[in-house]
């Protein structure tokens, strides 16, 4: 199934009086099982778009189907549940909880999931060995680096198993090594987990690892390519 169609989406926001077009009339489609990369310049409307496919924000125009639902079609119950069941989300600044250890951030989405004991331990041992951090389950995020924290952070969106995983920047407060790692890190997953990516960056270096990539300025889909290897 198409993970992600957007039709004429456009969002607006009202800051005071100035009205600010954020997206303007975009249509994409994501294929399943890419690593598509989202660039384009700050302000270019990135964030926006990942909050519209994300369903964290709703359009003013437009349709958004994500996994074969029409998110407008959905109360904003039943969208955060469909969210929390379907969609894995990275974050630029990592967003893990600090008085929890790295096991128990990556399991955070389970307990909310209402997964049995045992198939969350056997879920997030899996991950915690996916990432390179077996032996760091016990380490609270302060006592990581941000690379390592990144990690974390992967391994949380992806416990649950989502079809989806949206990661805004992930990179930007990343060494280029590092970052570079965590690219290559999500790229793997998306391979061995079949699971859909759409990163997020300004970075030509994470645009280069892309199956597939979608080029934003000023609200407005530019140009748009799927790799041949792809
Ligand atoms: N909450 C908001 N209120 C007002 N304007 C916003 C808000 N969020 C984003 N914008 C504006 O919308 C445009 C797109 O922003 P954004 O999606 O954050 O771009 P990017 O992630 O590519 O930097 C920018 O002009 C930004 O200033
Ligand atoms: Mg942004």
């Amino acid at each position: 199934m198409q993970p992600v169609s957007l039709r004429n989406v456009s969002k607006v926001y009202h800051l005071d009086a100035v009205e600010v077009a954020a997206l303007n009339a975009v249509s994409l489609d994501i294929e399943a099982g890419r690593f598509t990369v989202i660039s384009g310049p700050s302000g270019s409307g990135k964030t926006t778009l990942l909050n519209l496919i994300g369903c964290i924000d709703r359009p003013d125009r437009g349709e958004v189907v994500v996994a074969g639902q029409a998110v407008q079609a959905m109360t904003d119950d039943a969208l955060s549940d469909f969210r929390a069941r379907h969609i894995g989300f990275v974050f630029q600044n990592f967003n893990l909880l600090p008085v929890l250890s790295a096991y128990e951030n990556i399991e955070y989405p389970l307990l909310l999931g209402k997964v049995a004991p045992a198939e969350r331990r056997r879920r997030v041992r899996d991950l915690l060995d996916a990432v390179g951090l077996a032996e760091r389950g016990d380490s609270r995020p302060g006592q990581l680096s941000g690379g390592q924290r990144q990690r974390v952070a992967i391994a949380r969106a992806l416990v649950h198993a989502p079809a989806l995983v949206l990661a805004d920047e992930p990179t930007a407060n990343l060494d280029r090594q590092t970052g570079a790692s965590i690219i290559a890190l999500m790229h793997t997953l998306q391979q061995e987990r079949g699971v859909s990516i759409v990163v997020s960056s300004h970075d030509p270096h994470v645009q280069a690892a892309a199956d597939a990539s979608v080029f934003i300025r000023d609200g407005l889909i530019v140009a748009s390519k799927e790799e041949a290897a792809a």
